[in-house]
């Protein structure tokens, strides 16, 4: 018995050690919020934020981005560690940045519009089968491929922002992008806390760093109204690095 609760015991330390996670949410939202939302949200333990700042039909969202802004207040950022991340959804069709499945177009038109706001940021790339995604795997392939290399290049490692069956549907379940986005936030709405229960490993992923355990919830807390969707990170070892949204250069004065 003695053994069995020394094992315990060290089960629970090793745990606590490998299962260090943090609260975040992210939303898909038309409306702003102010730094005193967000300031409201940090006081309630979310302390990561990823907000969307590109729509699917290839223009910038300047209201997400304008709560990037609104969230990057002292408070909010005085870790060590990175406390936004920004999220993208790529155009497929009748995109306004340029020609159709085009991912290297698409990544150089978002990295020159983002470098008016921001001097550095982490991105995650939307993949979700609901877009018009192509029926061809290999043209799909072929977009997202082109888009990271691009991205790459210009910024450095990505994220990929997906569920198996929008992977699976779209690319194949096989194919993966792990060499330049090694990082995965896993949507899976079980309802459950954490990065490990329900998973099952597609492209390549050995394991999530995020995962969006649920989705369009909209509570009175901090911002009513608002639809939110509900993020775990793991936090044991902080390997977005060296990207998190710094050095707003401009307060937000889009005019498009
Ligand atoms: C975000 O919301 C808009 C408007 O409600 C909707 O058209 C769009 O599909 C949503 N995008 C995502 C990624 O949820
Ligand atoms: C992953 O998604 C694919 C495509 O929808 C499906 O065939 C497969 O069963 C899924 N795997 C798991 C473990 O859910
Ligand atoms: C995907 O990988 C599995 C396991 O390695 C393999 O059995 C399967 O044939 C592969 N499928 C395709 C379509 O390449």
């Amino acid at each position: 018995m003695k053994s069995v609760i020394n094992y315990l015991v060290i089960f629970c330390l090793v745990y606590r050690t490998y299962a260090s996670l943090a609260s975040g949410i992210s939303f898909n939202t038309t409306k702003n919020i102010t730094p005193a939302k967000f300031q409201c949200l940090f006081n309630s333990n979310v302390e990561k934020f990823i907000g969307k700042v590109y729509n699917p039909d290839g223009t910038f969202d300047d209201i997400g981005i304008n709560n990037l802004i609104n969230e990057y207040i002292e408070d909010y950022d005085d870790g060590n560690y990175d406390i936004a991340h920004i999220y993208v959804t790529p155009c497929l069709v009748n995109c306004k940045n340029g020609p159709d499945f085009n991912g290297d177009e698409q990544a150089k038109a978002i990295v020159k519009g983002l470098k008016i706001y921001f001097e550095s940021y982490f991105m995650w790339i939307n993949i979700d089968r609901t877009q018009p995604w192509s029926a061809d795997q290999m043209k799909n392939r072929a977009f997202l491929t082109d888009f990271i290399n691009t991205f790459f290049d210009l910024n450095g490692f990505v994220g990929i922002m997906t569920s198996n069956n929008s992977w699976s549907t779209i690319f194949g379940a096989n194919f993966t992008v792990i060499d330049k986005a090694p990082f995965l936030l896993w949507i899976n709405w079980n309802g459950i806390r954490d990065l490990t229960t329900d998973f099952t490993q597609f492209g390549g992923w050995m394991a999530p760093n995020i995962h969006e355990y649920a989705g369009n919830v909209i509570t009175n807390s901090c911002i009513p109204g608002i639809s939110v969707n509900f993020l775990v990170f793991d936090n044991s070892n902080d390997n977005f690095a060296p990207k998190k949204v710094v050095k707003v250069r401009s307060k937000f004065n889009r005019s498009s």
